[in-house]
């Protein structure tokens, strides 16, 4: 037979029995043992907007705002007013009218993590396509600060956490070769480009504090500041940098998880809140732990929306995790079927609500504690 054509039947073969192993949810990773709930969470709908992907209330706390996939960072003003626009991180905003459209965000911008600066009330953005950001309290465009380290351009920046005491931003580049609209092939390909950094605002000076890191994501500092956590998404690991004390400048391993973390926030008790884009199945693992799978998977002729459904198992869910200050997994909530929530990026604990945001939905979650 043709080597081209025999080649064509077996990813076809392969395709369509994937598929039907999706259908039947054979793949889908099966609930933690003791999680708790989440699929009563209620929802708050975007108004023509798509992924709000992190969530901050500022120094009033008001809000929260939330970055969309259109390169908007949203306000929520309560039932009656809704949704309001508050800043952006282009000014080329005329062909940014699609809710969700991946192949302009580098033109648009899409920010990601958000953080207030409860002193200033300035709103720090770290913008996937144009590095970190900042805007006053009246919102509106957005002003770069950073844009590269160590000569390298910032290529895929996610997420910040700011120390107030030192006056120092802490931040995550997820990697240096691919952009945030090609996730999927940097989780399968193991990509190990990931760095976090240091800015610190009065000298104006970058330092690459880790480097290598497979897919740098959610950033949060402990309650004392004395160290600072960052999310490793494709190694379902949070790593702790110790920044203060006899251990300063190590960095060990906090928290091993069940799935894929995003954003990692931390609660008025120093506990951390971590939200799993999604658990690690089979298909995850297998792509993970033998390069010859995740290679194939990216070689076949599947849609962006095919090969998410495979790395995820087939069925939408939600994950989030608290852990406390020394990493041990404090509760687990889970929406195994994806009821109320799906791929969420965001847990945020406020008044005894939680907060959740998602970087595929078009819905903000509210759970009550
Ligand atoms: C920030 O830079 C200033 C000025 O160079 C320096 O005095 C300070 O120690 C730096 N802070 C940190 C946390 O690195």
């Amino acid at each position: 037979m043709n080597p081209k054509l025999k080649l064509t039947l077996s990813s076809t073969a392969l395709v369509a029995s994937i598929s039907i192993l999706l259908s039947y949810n054979i793949l889908a990773p099966p609930a933690v043992p003791g999680s708790h709930h989440l699929h009563n969470a209620k929802t708050i709908q975007l108004n023509s907007a798509f992924g709000p992907e992190s969530l901050a209330f500022d120094p009033n706390g008001d809000g929260p705002y939330s970055g969309v996939a259109d390169g908007r960072i949203l306000k929520w003003q309560g039932d009656a007013v809704g949704w309001t626009d508050f800043a952006f991180t282009s000014s080329h905003r005329e062909d940014c009218v699609l809710p969700f459209a991946p192949e302009m965000e580098h033109i648009c911008g899409r920010p990601l993590g958000l953080r207030f600066d409860k002193k200033t009330g300035d709103l720090y953005i770290a913008d996937a396509y144009f590095g970190l950001q900042v805007v006053g309290p009246a919102g509106g465009l957005a002003t770069q600060i950073i844009t590269e380290a160590e000569g390298q351009p910032l290529y895929f920046t996610n997420d910040m956490d700011i120390d107030e005491l030192d006056d120092v931003i802490y931040f995550t580049d997820t990697s240096t070769s691919f952009r945030r609209r090609q996730f999927l092939p940097s989780i399968f390909t193991k990509d190990k480009t990931g760095r976090l950094l240091k800015y610190n605002k009065s000298s104006e000076e970058v330092t690459v504090l880790l480097r290598g890191l497979a897919f740098a994501n959610g950033v949060a500092l402990s309650k004392d500041s004395s160290f600072v956590l960052v999310a490793e998404t494709t190694t379902c690991r949070i790593l702790r940098l110790w920044l203060r004390g006899p251990n300063a400048g190590n960095v060990e391993v906090f928290s091993e998880l069940p799935g894929f973390p995003d954003n990692i926030r931390r609660n008025m008790k120093g506990e951390f809140w971590v939200a799993l884009h999604a658990k690690k199945g089979l298909v995850a693992k297998l792509a993970l732990s033998y390069s010859l799978f995740g290679n194939t998977f990216l070689k076949l002729p599947l849609s962006f929306k095919q090969l998410h459904s495979l790395f995820i198992g087939g069925k939408p869910h939600a994950i989030a995790v608290k852990l406390s200050e020394n990493g041990e997994i404090l509760e687990v909530l889970e929406d195994t079927e994806g009821k109320a929530m799906r791929f969420i990026s965001e847990v945020e604990e406020k008044d005894g609500k939680l907060w959740i945001g998602s970087v595929m939905m078009p819905f903000v979650g509210i759970y009550h504690l």
